[in-house]
């Protein structure tokens, strides 16, 4: 682990977006609004500076990558920030790869699934989060990463 110059290690965090995370900014505007996955990542990365961390992001429209990538997480990270995007309401998969893994996870929706249609109220992956934050847009990542960090070094 690198050392900052205020002495804080580097926090490693990977960043996961499921299946059609990569057409934001075309994608249903009402819900999601103008901002593309890559203004999402560059935010991300910025914000990790402030926080002396740093992300790396992966998008994966299936399953069993994501399923993979968070098997590959051991050893590489040590917080987990996930939007699974509709897998959040489906897949048993990737919540037991979190569980197995047991790397601090965030869960975060742009939109606030909650005011949404009632399959969109349950999420596979609440239950063994840190903590969940849904319906700030980008700023539910950024609020997202910010806590995950937080969470981890105050353990
Ligand atoms: C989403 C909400 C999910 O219900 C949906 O399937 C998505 C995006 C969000 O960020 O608001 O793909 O995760």
């Amino acid at each position: 682990m690198s050392v900052n110059s205020q002495n804080l290690s580097i926090l490693n965090v990977l960043v996961l977006h499921g299946p059609n995370l990569n057409l934001l900014g075309k994608r249903e505007p009402e819900f999601y609004g103008s901002v593309t996955l890559n203004d999402i990542n560059e935010l991300l990365s910025e914000t990790a500076i402030k926080l002396s961390s740093q992300v790396t992001c992966f998008q994966s429209n299936h399953e069993g990558t994501l399923v993979d990538k968070i098997h590959e997480a051991l050893g590489q990270y040590q917080g987990i920030l996930i939007n699974a995007g509709a897998y959040t309401h489906t897949s048993v998969a990737i919540r037991d790869a979190l569980s197995a893994v047991e790397i601090p996870t965030v869960e975060v929706h742009l939109s606030n699934i909650y005011k949404r249609e009632v399959f969109r109220h349950h999420s596979y992956i609440a239950a063994i989060a840190i903590g969940q934050i849904s319906g700030f847009g980008a700023l539910s990542y950024q609020l997202g990463l910010e806590a995950l960090v937080k969470h981890i070094r105050a353990k």
